[in-house]
């Protein structure tokens, strides 16, 4: 291989890592990380990042799709999570520095695919909460008008939405259509903001989102002043959301109603399929305690335990919330932006209803905090690495937290928060995680692929040769028997289309496919590698639930993320292979 090559797969090893301990990268600032964490504190952190917007908000959409049946994904997706946290843990147990994933990946695929992890993980975390930001606003903002204190409309949603909305307004009126039959009350709100809004100019106006712009602002603030100070203010939000969402699990029982379970996947599998955007939001977060390493008192302990007590405390939780959801209303009156608050509205409780929504208002402000601290803290570790400038290092003299991250972290989501819509966000937060986490599994693969690497956790070993090869064909079966509908259904659309049976139509379908022929062609070539390699049966499920989960957010966030992905390339063609540390060896 040419030198020129090799550089973009040199590797850092795991005892380089760890014989040199963190440094502030301008070699001022006052040392390292204070270790403050213990495996309670993990969990709960973990459990802050999980519980959010994805069940506060997100599942309504899934369960209009999906039906109960939405139930079985969060067991499924909690299954493929569940496969990347074992990794993750082993991956934290043998390197317990800041850098989660990106550090994994440098030690085990090199320095190119560390850095697009870096950036993957950028869309997960910073993406990620802009989600929650604009979520946490939508909750804030009906709380304000609940108790009369509303804002004017054009200071509570992003200029997008509102332009959208005022579009499709207009066009209705323009028509002579009925406004309440066509629109829908997001819509209507988007016009209202537009048109009470200050004009700046040529008919553009301000429209901003400004709760979710101060709401980042304040968790960043906390986050800044000290890891103590935000685990505190952690520990309190976990109890009471746990507690919250508790509550709605015994008292929504009540009210279940077993004829609105069935049937039970009104839509079939590609009904429920189209929820995995947002099931898969949902858990997001487990993961990022593993960034929290070097604040942990034992991490090589505490952070396997804290992942996996997360994880299982979460899908408990998010099943039985399905369930009583799907169970209290019909599915087809769940495509709300609040459907916890909404199914007690809906029953006659509004008293509880309103409970519930001062308390999204806080767990979505907890699940802000943890992807707040997890950031600044990879870009630490990449800016000591020397892919990022060294001023992405410093560390602050009397908080000891990364100052200038941090700050930069805040307006890296507060500012688009002010205007971006929230749709467009959350299917590229699932994706980079998704892709983040496959290489993850993929890492453990190639550092341990025979569970013998004697770090203080390795995911157990079982030998994949026959049992992958196996669960394959089980699966296509499976697909097979329950799934054709969605094949069929795709191929009546293009017969139902004007391009019906032209070329067009037929590359419209196979384009929106694509991603699902690559995912068999490489899960028929993982196969093989296992079969022959003799390969770990649990890394190599969880590569591939990855990869399928991201198969099934269609073409246009493969395209939106393979652009974010080029951007990336260009900054480290410009900046970190010339920079990387690696380079005076
Ligand atoms: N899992 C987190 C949430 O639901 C991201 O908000």
């Amino acid at each position: 291989m040419p030198p020129a090559t090799n550089s973009l797969f040199r590797r850092k090893t795991v005892e380089s890592i760890l014989a040199h301990p963190p440094a502030d990268a301008e070699g001022h600032g006052g040392g390292g990380l204070a270790r403050h964490l213990t495996v309670r504190d993990l969990t709960g952190l973990g459990i802050a990042a999980i519980i959010g917007a994805g069940i506060f908000s997100t599942i309504g959409q899934a369960s209009l799709n999906g039906g109960p049946a939405v139930s079985l994904l969060f067991v499924f997706t909690a299954i493929a999570c569940a496969f990347s946290a074992l990794c993750y843990a082993q991956f934290a147990a043998t390197i317990p520095v800041s850098g989660s994933a990106y550090t994994y990946a440098y030690t085990s695929f090199g320095e190119l695919a560390a850095w697009i992890i870096g950036w993957a993980l950028i869309m997960e975390y910073a993406v990620g909460n802009i989600v929650v930001a604009i979520s946490w606003s939508d909750y804030f903002t009906g709380l304000l008008d609940g108790v009369g204190l509303a804002l004017p409309r054009w200071l509570t949603m992003g200029t997008q939405s509102a332009y959208s909305g005022y579009q499709a307004v207009l066009a209705v009126m323009q028509a002579g259509g009925n406004l309440q039959a066509s629109t829908t009350p997001a819509q209507l709100a988007g016009y209202q903001a537009w048109t009470s809004a200050p004009e700046l100019f040529d008919g553009f106006r301000l429209v901003v989102d400004l709760p979710a712009f101060g709401i980042t602002v304040l968790i960043t603030a906390l986050v800044y002043v000290g890891i103590k100070e935000s685990k505190n203010a952690s520990n309190l939000l976990v109890a009471l959301k746990l507690a919250v969402v508790a509550i709605v699990i015994a008292v929504g029982v009540f009210y279940i109603k077993p004829a609105n379970w069935t049937p039970f996947a009104p839509n079939g599998i590609g009904g429920v399929l189209k929820g995995v955007s947002a099931v898969f939001f949902a858990y997001i977060g487990f993961d990022a305690i593993s960034t929290t390493a070097e604040e942990c008192k034992n991490p090589q302990r505490d952070l396997p335990k804290a992942m996996m007590y997360a994880l299982i405390i979460c899908t408990v939780l998010y099943v039985l919330i399905t369930l009583v959801l799907t169970g209290m209303v019909s599915y087809k009156e769940l495509g709300v932006g609040d459907p916890l608050s909404f199914v007690f509205a809906k029953v006659g409780l509004p008293k509880f209803s309103g409970l519930v929504a001062v308390s999204a208002v806080f767990a979505m402000a907890s699940v802000l905090l943890v992807f707040q601290l997890g950031q600044p803290r990879i870009w630490l570790t990449m800016s000591r690495d020397g892919l990022l400038p060294p001023v992405f290092a410093r560390i602050h003299p009397r908080f000891h937290t990364p100052s200038f991250s941090t700050i930069v972290t805040g307006l890296f989501v507060g500012v688009p928060a002010l205007f971006l819509n929230m749709d467009l966000v959350v299917d590229l937060t699932s994706i980079g995680t998704l892709f983040a986490f496959a290489l993850v599994c993929g890492g453990i693969l190639i550092l341990d692929p025979y569970g013998q690497s004697g770090a203080r956790f390795t995911v157990p070993y079982l030998n994949g040769r026959w049992l992958v090869p196996a669960i394959l064909v089980v699966s296509a079966l499976l697909l097979w028997q329950y799934d054709r509908g969605t094949l069929v259904k795709l191929l009546e659309d293009v017969d139902g289309t004007t391009a019906a049976r032209t070329h067009e139509g037929y590359y419209a379908v196979f384009r929106h496919q694509i991603p699902y022929l690559v995912f068999i062609l490489a899960a028929l070539a993982i196969a093989v590698v296992t079969f022959r390699k003799k390969l770990s049966l649990l890394p190599v499920l969880g590569l591939l639930t990855n990869l399928y989960l991201m198969t099934q957010l269609g073409i246009n966030n493969w395209t939106m993320f393979f652009i974010w992905l080029l951007i990336g390339l260009g900054i480290y063609f410009t900046y970190g292979h010339k920079h990387s540390k690696l380079n005076a060896k």
